[in-house]
């Protein structure tokens, strides 16, 4: 089973959680600034991840999928993810708002994969840091590691 986990990280909050999904899938994981197009070959699930920036992907994520041609990912299971800000440590209410409001980058990835030919094998999902640096909500590696069963689990479904 060919498995990447893809990432990009400012602060190193998303390559936490992108080493721990990569643990469960037991899966290699690369940043984006080092990853070609060759990486993605032959890929049986694809995972990808990114902090929320101004409620998008990083550009050097954004900019690396929109290299992917439009039928690269037809037949590979895909999932995508962010990091993003615990509102709980937010103090401005309409900052707050705002956030909350904005989008993240997780559905933005999700749907690129998808106009790739990619096959969502989960919802994509979004992990909390603690102000805008991090460090990582409590609990949120773990909850990396049992989105990444996730996936496994989604996949044998369509193998079964
Ligand atoms: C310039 C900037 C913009 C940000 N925009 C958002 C945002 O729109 N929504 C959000 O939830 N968090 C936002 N954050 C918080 C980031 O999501 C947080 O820095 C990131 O998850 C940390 O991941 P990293 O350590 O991998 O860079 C922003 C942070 C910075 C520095």
């Amino acid at each position: 089973m060919k498995t990447l986990v893809l990432y990009d990280s400012v602060f190193g909050n998303t390559e936490k959680i992108a080493q721990a999904i990569a643990e469960t899938l037991a899966a290699p994981v690369a940043p984006v600034s080092q990853a070609g197009l060759e990486q993605l070959s032959g890929l049986e699930i694809l995972v990808v991840g990114s902090p929320t920036r101004s409620f998008r992907p990083t550009e050097a994520m954004a900019r690396f999928l929109s290299l992917l041609g439009k039928d690269q990912l037809r037949g590979v299971n895909v999932a995508a993810f962010d990091t993003r800000i615990w509102l709980d440590t937010i103090n401005s209410k309409p900052l707050r708002f705002i956030v909350d409001k904005g989008g993240y980058a997780a559905s933005a990835i999700a749907k690129t994969l998808k106009a790739k030919g990619g096959k969502l094998a989960v919802p994509p999902e979004g992990f909390l840091v603690s102000g805008e640096q991090g460090p990582l909500k409590d609990g949120e590696l773990e909850r990396a590691a049992a989105w990444g069963q996730q996936i496994l689990a989604a996949r044998q479904q369509t193998h079964a």
